[in-house]
């Protein structure tokens, strides 16, 4: 069946249905044997898997094993198996079986052998892989984004309960001391109620050629476009490096909609993500986002289209927290409570109130307050943030306890993060060409808007036989009564 975006499932939304599961019986979860190793296979041989997926997790060797790998590129595909083996030499541990390779992902999920799955695809794949993963009963690590459009993220998240299966998405900041830090101070009162969020999330750069080039002989390019336009002509800076030199350079793709949203959902899924922790809004989310943006340049054959600056306010506590996410702020958090105190954030070593000094150089340290004594940890919080220092081994560490509460960032706070970062695309598009932007009005309980243009925006990817419908069926699940429960 032939599902486009506009088409599934009508004009309803993923929450106008409550979720709740009585159509799938769903799988139980096991505990591993103490010295029982998880298999993992990668899908997706890119910047990410060979620079963080791959290397930050194989090197737990009490806890996994990495026995297989996939990619649509066979030129990445033998790379993926050669930096395995390459990995397990730098660790003194060989491999103790071949390294699988796949050029199809269904083949390395219909491996019974195989665990669990890292998914280090670009965003418009997301869906698709997650859910046949799941549906396949691995446990997932998925790459932030959670996912394209709202709809498709409920879907996993969904499934990933159905399935009572592990997910940790790469919203990795959770798993860092000074993000955990501000948030459980943040959200247990230690500046009062929270007014204001102030959120950098960086900006992008206009870039890339529309100049059409062959489609080199090692990629499947059909495949890669996967539910987008199949006439979207080839450019490397579409897609990928083909030089295996240049693997670890940001791919093309990521600031090409609709490969990519741009900074709001590949930033926002960090720091928005953040915002949404220290608010306490795992389980919600705002009730509006208001603002404008401006568009990249596209003119004299540059490829690249999404968004550039960004000016948008989210609206939550019943309009009592104003959550700004500008490109004039640095790339942080800012939790700011009625009395005007304040607590930072952002990437770099942590520092403490005993050891103030900064790694960053720049103009605000890792992690910084109005008063440096607010910074001073909680004792005994009534609202305790889930701890995790490592976030790849916190992910093995909840498979082979049999656990999927035990992620620090789990399939139903990343939906709802993502769904933060979704809207704000939704609003940058929705005011595409009008000076004062757009507004959207949301309802976090029931995960809906009520302007058909905005829900037309959060239908799932489809075209041909990349489409949430066939690919669920393959394994007798549909994505209709994975919403209604
Ligand atoms: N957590 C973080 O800090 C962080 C940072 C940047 C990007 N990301 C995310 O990581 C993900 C991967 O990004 P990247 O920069 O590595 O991209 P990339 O383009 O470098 O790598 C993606 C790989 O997936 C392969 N691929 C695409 N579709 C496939 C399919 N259907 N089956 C098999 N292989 C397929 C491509 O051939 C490519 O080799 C993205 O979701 C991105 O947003 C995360």
């Amino acid at each position: 069946m032939n599902l486009n975006r506009r088409q599934f499932l009508g004009a309803a939304s993923a929450a106008a249905f409550p979720f709740i599961f009585p159509a799938y019986a769903g799988l139980s979860v096991r505990k591993y044997a103490a010295n029982e190793k998880v298999n993992v296979g990668v899908i997706g041989i890119g910047r990410i898997s060979t620079t963080m997926d791959i290397p930050l997790a194989i090197k737990f060797t009490n806890l996994c094993r990495f026995t297989a790998v996939c990619d649509l590129d066979s030129k990445r595909l033998k790379h993926g198996v050669d930096f395995i083996q390459k990995q397990y030499r730098k660790l003194k541990k060989e491999a103790k079986a071949p390294v699988k390779a796949f050029a199809d992902y269904h083949d390395l999920l219909d491996d019974p052998s195989i665990d669990a799955v890292e998914i280090c695809l670009p965003d418009h794949w997301h869906a698709l892989v997650a859910c046949a993963a799941l549906a396949k009963g691995k446990h997932i690590w998925l790459q932030k984004p959670f996912a394209q459009t709202i709809t498709e993220g409920r879907i996993i998240a969904n499934l990933a309960k159905i399935q009572n299966r592990v997910v940790q998405v790469g919203s990795w900041q959770r798993s860092v001391t000074q993000f955990h830090r501000v948030c459980e101070l943040a959200l247990n009162g230690r500046v009062g109620d929270i007014v204001r969020v102030e959120v950098g999330c960086g900006c992008d750069k206009p870039g890339g050629s529309s100049a059409v080039q062959p489609v080199p002989e090692n990629l499947n390019y059909e495949m890669w476009l996967g539910p987008t336009d199949e006439k979207a002509p080839y450019n490397e800076t579409r897609v990928h490096a083909q030089d295996l030199k240049k693997i670890a350079n940001r791919p093309g793709w990521i600031q090409m909609a609709p490969y990519g949203w741009g900074m709001i959902t590949n930033w926002g899924a960090h720091q928005i993500d953040i915002a949404q922790w220290g608010l306490g809004k795992d389980d919600s989310g705002p009730e509006s986002v208001t603002g404008t943006c401006e568009w990249m340049d596209t003119t004299g054959g540059k490829l690249w289209n999404v968004h550039t600056t960004y000016d948008l306010h989210y609206s939550y506590n019943g309009g009592k927290t104003d959550v700004h996410v500008c490109n004039k702020y640095p790339m942080g958090i800012k939790f700011i409570g009625k009395n005007g105190d304040w607590l930072y954030c952002m990437r770099g070593k942590a520092v403490t109130p005993s050891d103030p000094s900064s790694s960053t150089g720049g103009k605000m340290k890792p992690l910084m307050a109005s008063k440096v004594s607010l910074l001073e940890p909680m004792v005994n919080p009534s609202k305790p943030l889930k701890t995790s220092k490592d976030h790849w081994k916190n992910w093995l560490e909840a498979i082979r306890a049999g656990d999927p509460t035990m992620t620090a960032t789990n399939a139903e706070a990343a939906q709802r993060s993502s769904t933060a970062c979704c809207l704000g695309q939704m609003c940058m598009e929705l005011g595409r060409g009008k000076k004062d932007g757009a507004t959207i009005k949301w309802s976090a309980q029931k995960e809906d808007t009520c302007c058909d243009k905005a829900r037309a925006l959060m239908k799932p990817f489809a075209r041909g036989k990349y489409n949430l419908t066939d690919e669920l069926a393959r394994y007798g699940f549909s994505p209709e009564k994975i919403l209604r429960g």
